[in-house]
């Protein structure tokens, strides 16, 4: 019998909306041509355009259905404007819809991060290297640091006059994402540049506290793994190593709020961020969404590039084929990175983000076009086997 899967899909704001439906078809068509497997998706509405005209992120059910019942949770992108172009904000002016994204990380411990880097032939990029020169993964802690809820504001006349976020660092998440990062690189090839198995760890501890503990116990964790090579680096020196020498890292790991800056780096590296998916991981529980935003002022022109939300969907699936043990999810992750690859190596088919450099004279396509690309790409690879 085929095993079921429910998956939680959250499109949310802007882009989100016109990416995901496309990774929904992405998913719906390998289903299709690949047995074993089932995936019951579930579609929910939410996100600041939810919030706008319900007072509320999103509804209960979807709530209660991604916490309590989904297998793994798709989600878009979240951040809308209205219609004078003001974001739409929550009472506390945290941007509407972010409580599902963090509260969802917090809530369901989902402390991985996982973010991808690999450049794939025929994506032109800023700074120009070799494709087989760039295959990482960045792993960014994701359940406290800076985006720990330890903030306040202190108003003193009419104004806000004081603020603060306390970064949060504690053993215990350090130790977690640590070994995580290991074990991802045993399952690696090594680093493109020399195939050693390589973690570096990116913090600031020349100068916080918070920072020398991760790196004490990221050092820790690094004696009980035999045969990784385990490197450090500041967080200010390693952004230009990674533009300078990407073929030398294979896993990465990072506080939280240097994850998600050295992420959107990352994403520039390997194309832009229409390239780029996450995966954020638990030890039960997943969530994968594409490293992009909802970016409000290309929503609605079926252009945005959808590779990054069916990449996160490929995730999605080589988590649960892992996780279930199941063959056929596996198979279909990897099918649909084969297709994505022989799409964008053939070249002709490709979203505007990805027509400059080399390809700068092909016409762009949408949105839909490209996923119907990868879609009978797909049904090809299937039926050449
Ligand atoms: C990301 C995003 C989020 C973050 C936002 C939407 C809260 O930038 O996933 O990288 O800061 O983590
Ligand atoms: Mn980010």
């Amino acid at each position: 019998m085929a095993d079921v899967f429910k998956i939680a899909v959250l499109p949310g704001d802007g882009i989100g909306r016109e990416v995901i439906p496309q990774a929904v078809r992405v998913l719906e068509a390998i289903e299709d041509e690949i047995s074993g497997f089932e995936l019951e998706t579930h579609l929910f509405n939410c996100g600041g355009e939810y919030y706008r005209k319900h007072r509320r992120e999103w509804p209960e059910e979807a709530e209660s259905f991604s916490k309590e019942e989904a297998d793994a949770i798709l989600l878009g992108a979240v951040g809308a404007v209205d219609s004078s172009g003001e974001e739409v904000r929550l009472p506390d002016n945290n941007l509407a819809g972010y409580n599902i994204v963090i509260g969802l990380r917090m809530e369901l411990e989902l402390y991985a991060n996982v973010r991808p880097v690999r450049l794939i032939p025929g994506v032109p990029v800023p700074v120009k290297k070799e494709s087989e020169s760039i295959d990482m993964i960045m792993i960014r802690e994701n359940t406290e640091g800076l985006y720990a809820p330890i903030r306040g504001k202190l108003s003193r006349g009419r104004r806000i006059d004081l603020a603060t976020d306390v970064r949060v660092i504690t053993r215990f998440a350090s130790e977690r994402i640590a070994r995580y990062a290991f074990e991802r690189a045993i399952a690696r090839k090594g680093a493109p540049k020399d195939g050693v198995k390589r973690v570096t760890c990116v913090d600031k501890s020349n100068l916080l506290a918070g920072c020398q503990l991760f790196r004490q116990v990221f050092t820790e964790v690094s004696q009980t793994y035999e045969g990784i090579h385990a490197d450090f680096a500041y967080v200010d020196s390693f952004v230009q190593w990674l533009v300078r020498k990407p073929e030398y890292y294979d896993v990465i790991v990072a506080p939280n709020e240097f994850g998600d800056i050295i992420t959107d780096l990352g994403a520039a590296l390997q194309g832009g961020l229409g390239m780029a998916p996450a995966g954020n991981i638990g030890s039960d529980k997943a969530m994968f969404e594409p490293v992009h935003g909802s970016a409000p002022a290309h929503y609605g022109k079926n252009s945005a590039n959808p590779v990054a939300a069916i990449l996160s969907g490929a995730m999605m699936l080589e988590w649960l084929g892992e996780k279930n043990k199941s063959k056929s999810c596996l198979l279909a992750s990897e099918t649909v990175h084969k297709a994505i690859e022989e799409v964008l190596k053939d070249g002709k088919i490709r979203t505007s983000d990805l027509c400059w450099g080399e390809w700068a004279g092909i016409k762009p396509s949408s949105t839909k076009v490209m996923t119907d690309k990868i879609i009978s790409r797909i049904k090809e690879i299937v039926s050449e086997r």
